[in-house]
């Protein structure tokens, strides 16, 4: 394949003649289809046509940078979806990701205060070693799948040591987290038995981070729950059932996020061969590099608001009681904002993208996956010899808000010490 080529995605019903072929008001049906997952993209190009859009459903779609950004700011949005009629989440279950102001501000203030730039550089450490022994851990064979065996496994194991989970205790911990995330992706095919699974594993890590909780309240260590409960310095500190809510949160969220930024980049990067030789030839194109994935693949493509009153943008009004759709990642492709939006650019800088959010509930993560990122890619990058894809496109998931690949089978040549 060319330098910076697209994919080809010559065996798929192809992505611009099917957003040229949908009417206006059918794109985002389009997008939430399985089959748009490989490449979502020019259906994104084709609603920024008109960058706030009412689709065929009454859902509120805005795709354009500036009508994202100033939605991101606008109070008259909310993230509880119970303003928009969709009761789906029991109140006192609502972690901060779904609350307005004051509550939510009171949660992830606790939050900040402890989840400290300190914390997430203590943490540095052990992604290097541990992203050392799932390398490691490929031995002689020439076959393995990213997502099974590296993407998956660091970010859950992170979190259990930033929680404080036991590494005894970290098999269970990782069995309910990965099917937690599994559930995030609203397969219309899951069985049963599937469902019973997960509304286990939510029973079963609530009853679990319960108990840490209340040893932790007993014996704190230098842990992120400790540090939560607080040491009876602060005047608010978390309780009883917002800690769990706010546990469960930070590992749901910062989980299949992040599987999704360590598989999505490689399969960038092995999608362009010259941009891969640079980066193995300049590893601190790292930088730059992480950001500029996380605009042009990134995790999450977008969230869903609820309009409190009328909301004029964009040359239309937004009807209060709407469910708004803030397409992030086709903001973070506008060419209004983006020189050569289509174009994976490594060292793209200023870089100003929308794949972590923005506002008040820009992703308290951030640093965090970065740091992840930073550390594995290059590592993959050094150590695996003659790295390939075995298919392109590979599978994906079927959820459209949080994009990415089920498998990346990769063949490489072996490993490097
Ligand atoms: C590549 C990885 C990640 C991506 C792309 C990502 C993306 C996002 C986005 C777009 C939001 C905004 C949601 C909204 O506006 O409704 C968000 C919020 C959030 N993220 Fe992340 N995230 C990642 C990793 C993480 C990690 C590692 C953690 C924690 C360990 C985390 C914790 C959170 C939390 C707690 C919020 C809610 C903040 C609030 O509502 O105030 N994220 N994330």
């Amino acid at each position: 394949m060319p330098h910076n080529a697209r994919a080809d995605f010559s065996a798929l019903p192809h992505a611009a003649d099917l957003a040229a072929s949908t009417p206006h008001d059918e794109l985002f049906a389009r997008i939430l289809d399985p089959v748009s997952r490989p490449d979502p993209y020019p259906l994104y190009a084709a609603l920024r046509r008109r960058p706030v859009s009412r689709q065929a459903d009454g859902t509120w779609v805005v795709s354009g940078y500036d009508e994202i950004a100033a939605l991101l700011h606008d109070p008259r949005l909310s993230s509880d979806m119970a303003n928009a009629g969709q009761t789906t989440v029991r109140d006192a279950d609502k972690s901060l990701i779904l609350r307005d102001p004051p509550s939510h501000d009171h949660l992830r203030s606790a939050v900040m205060a402890q989840f400290t730039p300190a914390v997430v550089e203590s943490l540095r450490a052990q992604v290097r070693a541990l992203t050392d022994r799932l390398i490691d851990a490929i031995g002689s064979r020439t076959r393995f799948d990213l997502v099974e065996e590296i993407a998956y496994p660091l970010p859950v194991s992170v979190i259990c040591t930033l929680l404080g989970v036991p590494p005894e205790d970290e098999t269970r911990f990782h069995g309910w987290a990965d099917t937690l995330a599994r559930s995030l992706d609203l397969d219309p095919t899951m069985t049963q038995e599937e469902a019973a699974a997960v509304d286990r594993a939510f029973t079963e890590l609530h009853a679990y981070l319960k108990e840490l909780i209340t040893r932790r309240a007993e014996r704190p260590g230098n842990d992120l729950i400790s540090a939560l409960l607080g040491d009876g310095s602060h005047t608010d500190p978390l309780r009883g059932d917002e800690l769990v809510i706010t546990t469960r949160l930070l590992l749901i969220a910062g989980h299949e996020t992040t599987v999704n930024l360590i598989t999505n980049g490689m399969l960038t990067l092995l999608r362009r061969p010259g941009i891969l030789a640079r980066f193995r030839a300049e590893p601190e194109l790292v930088i730059p590099m992480v950001e500029e994935l996380v605009r042009y693949e990134p995790s999450v493509q977008f969230r869903y608001r609820a309009a409190l009153a009328d909301i004029e943008i964009g040359g239309t009004t937004i009807p209060r009681g709407s469910s708004v759709v803030l397409l992030l990642a086709a903001g973070s492709r506008d060419p209004k904002h983006f020189t050569e939006p289509e174009r994976f650019v490594p060292d793209r800088i200023p870089n100003e993208h929308f794949g972590f959010g923005g506002g008040i509930h820009y992703c308290i993560g951030a640093p965090l996956a970065r740091m992840e990122a930073q550390i594995v890619l290059p590592e993959l990058v050094r150590r695996l010899r003659a790295p390939r894809l075995t298919a392109d496109p590979p599978p994906y998931r079927p959820t459209a808000a949080l994009r990415g690949p089920k498998h990346l089978l990769l063949e490489i040549d072996g490993i490097r010490p």
